[in-house]
């Protein structure tokens, strides 16, 4: 069993992360920047991480400044690393997003940058496609005016379960470099996929498909995003809806 430092242990992916190594019988930490928290550290102050890796053997890092478009990703990513190196140099294994290298968007950006400094450091990436929480809050944001606007692209929704498993196998079994990127059970399409979050709280709205300008949505047109190949065998999205509480 191994010590395994779980960073954004509160977040949407950590948190069934750290609950996943738990139940394998690892012995689990979750690094969170909240007062209380077993292991109270801040990867962009760089508090509490020497405390958070001493014994430590892998890290998983899920942690990301999601809300500001990762814009302290690379400078914590960097004191995560700095730390790590000092504690022994455990595995790291960091979660990335497909399609990175191909899509212009500033976070994906970001994201490149920071799968550079996981190789250099000789971690390993996972890239994996869109949750489907963060594909229902696109649709609950949408669904918000009168006529749902929805991307005339096609996604490849996953259950953050599915990419807990996966985590939770290279942290057993590590590979250096780039893991085979991860992707849903089904590519499908976005306006269906807002139709179908609308039918399931009862509404009967229009979805409008949109074509939107510009290269980033010109590379998501062309699937830079999607991984068909590399399908999880796990839930999907008709079972995500149906088995969560699908507010408005
Ligand atoms: N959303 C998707 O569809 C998707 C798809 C593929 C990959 N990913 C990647 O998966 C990862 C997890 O995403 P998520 O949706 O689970 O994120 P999230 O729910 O926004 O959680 C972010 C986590 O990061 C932690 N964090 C942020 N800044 C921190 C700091 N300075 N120090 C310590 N902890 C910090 C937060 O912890 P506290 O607030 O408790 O400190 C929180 O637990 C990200 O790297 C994301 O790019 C996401």
């Amino acid at each position: 069993m191994k010590h395994i430092l779980v960073t954004g242990s509160t977040g949407t992916l950590g948190r069934p992360v750290a609950d996943l190594l738990t139940a394998q019988g690892h012995h689990v930490r979750g690094l969170s920047r909240r007062p209380g928290a077993a292991h109270q550290g801040d990867l962009v102050t760089g508090a509490g991480l020497d405390a958070a890796l001493a014994g430590v053997d892998t890290v998983v890092h899920c942690a990301s400044d999601t809300r500001r478009q990762g814009k302290t990703d690379i400078a914590g990513t960097r004191n995560l690393l700095d730390a790590a190196a000092r504690a022994g140099h455990p595995h790291v294994i960091f979660v990335s997003i497909v399609g990175v290298d191909r899509i212009p968007f500033p976070y994906y950006r970001i994201k490149l940058d920071v799968e550079g400094l996981i190789t250099a450091y000789g971690g390993t990436t996972l890239r994996a496609t869109q949750f489907h929480e963060f594909v229902l809050s696109g649709a609950r944001l949408a669904a918000k005016l009168p006529l749902v606007f929805a991307p005339d692209v096609d996604v490849q929704p996953i259950s953050t379960a599915d990419v807990a498993a996966r985590l939770a196998e290279l942290a057993a079994d590590p590979v250096p470099g780039r893991a085979d990127d991860l992707g849903g059970p089904e590519v499908l399409h976005a306006p269906d996929l807002f139709r179908s979050y609308l039918e399931a709280i009862g509404s009967h709205r229009r979805v409008v498909p949109v074509r939107l300008p510009g290269a980033a949505f010109r590379a998501f047109r062309d699937g830079a995003h999607l991984t068909p190949a590399h399908r999880s065998g796990g839930e999907r999205w008709s079972g995500f809806l149906g088995g969560t509480a699908v507010k408005r």
